[in-house]
């Protein structure tokens, strides 16, 4: 495979973190890392050479932040909008600022970001992959708690058949992902002492094989990939 340049968003932990980690094991690639956290960056990926992180905060100013760093990058062959917010409340006692950042997060930076990277692909294709979850797939299990976050991971599934449609004539590609219970801190935050049957870093081996193949066969494809719910 040529040189690949690819863009994690939500790298500083969990199955971001061990997607960069992945990625830059092939010495050929080279990764931007975007996250809030510059710092736990650094000190995660300060030893390999082909990562650079960049400081990026999807609640606020998305669009201006993801032009400025993209600005510095040639080519983009893979995005991987991976970053998510999680809020677990009953329905009743959401309040407008929960239900805004989920939505914020997880629907809005998602758009605005993929904006962003539109002209980096257009010219020699690639592949966009949005993180989704099992509870934003039509028709599976539901969980009570999570009406903010599952709405707004459903967004996204929507967003992924809408861009696919939409760009259906040019080289870029884009599938979401709807992943089923995976071990890392978000989960562990949400739901204490539940025990996913799926680590971050076997997650992430399946992502990364997705993001670098998937587009040669799929493009607008919703998958759900999990091991606990039907
Ligand atoms: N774990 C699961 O069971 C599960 C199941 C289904 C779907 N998912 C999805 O999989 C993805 C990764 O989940 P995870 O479990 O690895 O989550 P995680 O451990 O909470 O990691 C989330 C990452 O997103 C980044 N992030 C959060 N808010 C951000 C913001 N405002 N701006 C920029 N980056 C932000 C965090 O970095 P900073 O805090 O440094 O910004 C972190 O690196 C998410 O989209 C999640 O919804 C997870």
């Amino acid at each position: 495979m040529p040189d690949q340049t690819i863009v994690v968003v939500g790298a500083s932990r969990g199955i971001g973190k061990e997607l960069v980690e992945k990625f830059a094991s092939d010495s050929s690639n080279t990764v931007f890392a975007l996250s809030r956290n510059l710092q736990k960056m650094q000190e995660l990926f300060g030893h390999l050479q082909n990562v650079r992180a960049v400081e990026f905060d999807l609640t606020k100013n998305v669009a201006q932040q993801a032009k400025a760093i993209f600005e510095n990058i040639n080519q983009i062959d893979i995005l991987i909008n991976n970053a998510g917010k999680l809020v677990n409340k009953p329905f009743t006692e959401l309040t407008h600022e929960d239900i805004a950042i989920c939505y914020q997060v997880n629907v809005i930076g998602v758009m605005e970001t993929t904006q962003a990277a539109v002209p980096k692909m257009i010219g020699n294709g690639g592949h966009i992959v949005n993180i989704s979850s099992i509870g934003g797939f039509q028709g599976s299990v539901k969980f009570a708690g999570l009406s903010a976050y599952s709405t707004s991971k459903a967004a996204v599934c929507s967003f992924t058949e809408l861009f696919a449609e939409e760009y259906k004539d040019s080289k870029i590609k884009m599938n979401c992902l709807c992943l089923g219970a995976v071990q890392t801190e978000m989960l562990a935050e949400a739901f204490p002492g539940y025990e996913a049957p799926v680590s971050a870093s076997k997650m992430a081996d399946f992502i990364t094989h997705f993001a670098l193949t998937g587009n040669q066969w799929m493009n607008g494809k919703i998958i759900p990939v999990s091991l606990s719910t039907p």
